[in-house]
């Protein structure tokens, strides 16, 4: 939800048009995290409008990031190739919550017209109308609809405060945090501090990249506390010494570069070196160092460490597919293999969790499973209950984040609770955990985000390795959490011998999975054919039970999310409660139909369809004789076990969807009105 990236260049002298394209870049990168509108801000060629001669130049523009670049490159008071020793430029790409996209709501927001202090942000400051009445009062007269623009206009009156005259950007920006509610991640420049940059963060993800001539002073930054004298009182928070809290190149004469990014996808074709920056760090770089500072002591570690980005250039670009969607369809036969790599034993039947290590025996022993998500992850919850209910003997509640929290679900001490989400940041999800973590619930993370929000504050958890899913609308993360889940009911199990045989068969599920999804990709030009018939209807309804109930739904949310058609996954149990009354020779229905526990009663449904002259399309077993003399039409998937069954059904649900809304003109990766990580509530 919005994407924040900033780029610093110190004594390495870079040309304007080096520093725009790098920002852009930046922000390409981000774009899967909101689409709306884009901006940055530099340096703006010296006209003396401050006391130290320096100016903010901000350009903004509704639209997509390219028609950003496309404004930048027809600038004609630019001079592209003039060179700056050290600079720093802010940029955005926004998911609009507060506002519509229009280019005064775009960021950066500034604090006035002279654009003295300019802002990126990413979440919600929650208090924003208190603030913004505080500061009309004192004479601002506010521009956009978003809740930023109180943040560069709070930094402007604090700043011309008697008692601000000496302090550092960084306490100033301090200052104004210690007055905002919400979740958030900041970078902030100012006229007043040249060649200075800092961010701070609450709840939205940050992190900083290193790249440096040199070599560097350290791999680990002290944090550097600062303390309250009296609360309430901004005028007296000072800085307690710690001197060596600081990041810098060793020899004088090398130059640094810093990269402050939502996500490492936008940093990692610049470095590796990053550093994960926590919540209420304020990070801060002046005359090339970088340092890091608290306004209290609070939990969390007093030292941030660089670390090495395991992401590689090559997982974040497209290739030879068409969109980032397409790319990370085909990609499932190897993501679900890195799900299991390392954790499998497949001749001994053994599954390894190194995540979940340290805390065996509370989960072993716990009274309830709640597995809690919003979207595409939910259904991956759903997907695997049964399995789960099956194999730990426990019961085991799925939980929609939202809703959870909506109803103050009552949680105990002897739950564990899975938090199920791709990113690892979306807000409702979060949420949940911090209520199951007051609740003294275990809380136990499936990501896919190393470093994400939720991966640091539950108390353990599974990785899913499914690597950067970039395209908006979930794919290969669906089906390695499905994975990811099947191995920890497979784990709840292991002492059961009465399940032996029961493991057995998920065991070689698992095995021959990357070999039959690599099959099932091959019916792509079937689904294109089925798109090309389909893809002008209003509607689509996806029928099935079971394992695949969560298919059908998962299904209709693709559909939906990317050609913007209405669909709807239908429980076959509930067709004749009411669904039923739809179905006549026009209505485009799809039944999943696999040679599970459900199949006589996927029959009578098939059959409840066939007889009101729908003409069902059905997704059943490639020997499966009875189910395709019954069908309008069918696609045939290879036979795993049960439980396996929907991440086979789900790949041509995910083709559907992508090749129709292709037929459809739609911009598959970046949907309308939608972001990858949803950080408000
Ligand atoms: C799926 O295609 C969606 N984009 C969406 O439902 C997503 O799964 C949901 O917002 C949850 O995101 P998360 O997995 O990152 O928590």
């Amino acid at each position: 939800m919005c994407g924040i990236f900033a780029y610093l260049n110190y004594r390495i002298p870079k040309t304007r048009r080096h520093i725009l394209e790098t920002l852009i870049k930046g922000l390409q990168r981000l774009e899967y995290r909101g689409y709306d509108s884009a901006g940055v801000a530099i340096d703006a060629p010296s006209k003396g409008a401050h006391e130290n001669g320096k100016q903010i130049c901000v350009v903004k523009q509704q639209g997509k990031v390219e028609v950003l670049a496309e404004k930048l490159r027809g600038m004609a008071e630019f001079d592209f190739n003039d060179e700056m020793l050290c600079h720093v430029g802010i940029a955005h790409t926004r998911w609009a919550t507060h506002g519509v996209p229009n280019e005064v709501n775009s960021h950066p927001q500034r604090s006035d017209p002279e654009n003295e202090f300019v802002v990126v942000h990413n979440g919600i400051v929650t208090n924003y109308k208190a603030l913004k009445k505080l500061l009309e009062g004192k004479g601002f007269k506010f521009e956009s609809e978003t809740d930023t623009e109180v943040i560069p206009k709070m930094l402007k009156y604090l700043h011309q405060q008697p008692d601000a005259k000496d302090i550092s950007f960084s306490t100033l920006v301090e200052r104004v945090v210690k007055e905002l509610e919400g979740a958030f991640a900041i970078v902030v420049k100012s006229v007043h501090f040249p060649g200075e940059v800092v961010a701070t963060k609450r709840g939205s993800p940050l992190l900083i990249g290193v790249a440096c001539s040199g070599e560097l002073s350290t791999d680990i930054i002290p944090i550097r506390y600062c303390k309250s004298i009296s609360e309430g009182d901004h005028s007296k928070v000072v800085p307690q010494n710690n001197p060596l809290g600081s990041l810098h190149p060793v020899d004088v004469e090398c130059g640094v570069e810093y990269y402050f990014a939502s996500d490492a996808s936008a940093i990692v074709e610049h470095t590796r070196r990053v550093i994960f920056v926590e919540d209420d760090d304020v990070a801060a770089v002046s005359g090339g160092h970088l340092s890091l500072h608290r306004v209290c002591r609070g939990p969390g570690q007093d030292c941030r460490a660089l670390q090495t980005l395991e992401m590689e250039l090559q997982q974040i670009v497209k290739g030879s597919y068409n969109s980032y969607m397409q790319k990370e369809i085909f990609e499932q036969p190897d993501s679900v293999l890195n799900t299991m790599r390392g954790r499998l034993k497949f001749e001994s039947n053994i599954v390894m969790l190194g995540g979940l290590k340290d805390h065996v025996k509370v989960i072993k022993r716990c009274r309830r499973l709640i597995l809690i998500g919003c979207g595409t992850s939910y259904h991956a919850a759903l997907a695997t209950r049964q399995v789960l209910e099956e194999l730990s003997e426990l019961p085991v509640m799925v939980e929609l984040a939202s809703d959870f929290l909506d109803r103050h679900t009552p949680v105990f001490r002897d739950d564990v609770c899975f938090f199920i989400s791709q990113s690892g940041e979306t807000a409702d999800t979060l949420m949940a955990l911090h209520f199951c973590k007051e609740n003294g619930a275990l809380t136990v993370g499936v990501t896919n985000t190393v470093g994400s929000s939720i991966s640091r504050v539950t108390e353990c958890g599974i990785h899913i390795n499914a690597g950067p899913e970039i395209g908006v609308a979930s794919t290969k993360a669906y089906t390695s959490q499905v994975v990811a889940l099947v191995m920890f009911a497979l784990f709840m199990s292991e002492d059961r011998i009465s399940m032996t045989q029961r493991r057995k068969e998920i065991f070689k599920g698992l095995e021959e999975l990357p070999d039959q999804i690599r099959k099932v990709l091959q019916i792509d030009s079937d689904v294109k054919e089925l798109a090309g018939e389909m893809y002008k209807q209003l509607s689509l309804l996806i029928m099935g039970r079971g394992y695949n109930y969560a298919t059908c739904l998962e299904g209709a949310l693709k559909i939906k999310e990317i050609t913007y058609m209405h669909s709807e996954g239908i429980l076959s149990g509930e067709l004749k409660h009411g669904p039923l009354a739809l179905i006549d020779d026009k209505m485009p229905v799809i039944m999943i139909i696999p040679r599970d526990g459900t199949y006589t009663k996927c029959h009578n449904a098939l059959k409840q369809v066939t007889a009101r002259r729908g003409l069902p399309v059905v997704l059943c077993e490639e020997n499966d004789k009875e189910t395709i003399s019954l069908a309008f039409k069918a696609l045939l998937l290879p036979s795993t076990v049960d439980c396996l069954q929907g991440i086979l059904a789900v790949i041509p649900l995910q083709l559907l969807s992508l090749h129709i809304a292709n037929l459809r003109n739609m911009d598959v990766d970046c949907p309308r009105n939608l972001a990858k990580s949803v950080t408000v509530e």
